[in-house]
């Protein structure tokens, strides 16, 4: 049997960090993954602070050692100071994938007029993918409908694992076999 694919759920908090408040965005992340992949995988967790390093290297750690085919990041996007996840990303990805952080902020601005607050990106490292969302716990499930049918075909294209959804929830935009 193949391997299960590994996907990197990472909260950028200070606090969080600190154990100063319980993370309720990677729980959020890793619940929603549940209800969507039908087919076997495993969640990565990571808790970090809003240190633009120490996101680049948990990145690159998930990425290049940890062996995700797919990394999920949430907060640290907004314009605050601190907010540094999306410099980071643009910083160890080899290709950006501007369409993702398009789309959850085309989708978030029905939900919220502060979606355009969000600088969420996305983009390839390897066999990587990594996604940025907000840190609003439930910005988590409102972007992730928006990109979740997407994701599956674009890591077949990053040669990784063969990622199934339940399509009962949503319709993967994977096209047919020729
Ligand atoms: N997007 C969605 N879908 N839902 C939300 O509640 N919150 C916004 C925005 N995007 C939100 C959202 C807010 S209030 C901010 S400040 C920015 O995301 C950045 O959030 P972050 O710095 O926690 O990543």
């Amino acid at each position: 049997m193949s391997q299960p694919a590994r996907i990197g759920v990472v909260t950028v908090s200070d606090r969080a960090s600190r154990g100063e408040y319980e993370d309720r965005g990677g729980p959020a992340i890793a619940a929603y993954l549940e209800e969507v992949l039908t087919s076997p995988y495993e969640t990565v967790p990571r808790v970090i602070p809003d240190e633009r390093e120490t996101i680049e290297d948990a990145l690159k750690e998930l990425a290049d050692e940890e062996g995700c085919c797919l990394v999920v990041t949430t907060g640290g996007t907004g314009p605050a100071k601190r907010d540094v996840t999306v410099e980071a990303t643009l910083a160890v990805v080899e290709k950006p994938m501007p369409g993702f952080g398009e789309l959850m902020r085309q989708v978030s601005l029905k939900a919220v007029p502060t979606a355009i607050l969000s600088r969420q990106e996305a983009g390839i490292r390897g066999g990587c993918l990594i996604v940025n969302l907000p840190g609003q716990p439930k910005a988590i499930g409102e972007c992730l409908d928006a990109v979740f049918p997407a994701i599956p075909y674009c890591v077949d294209l990053i040669e990784g694992p063969f990622l199934e959804t339940n399509e009962s929830r949503f319709v993967t935009f994977r096209p047919k076999k020729k």
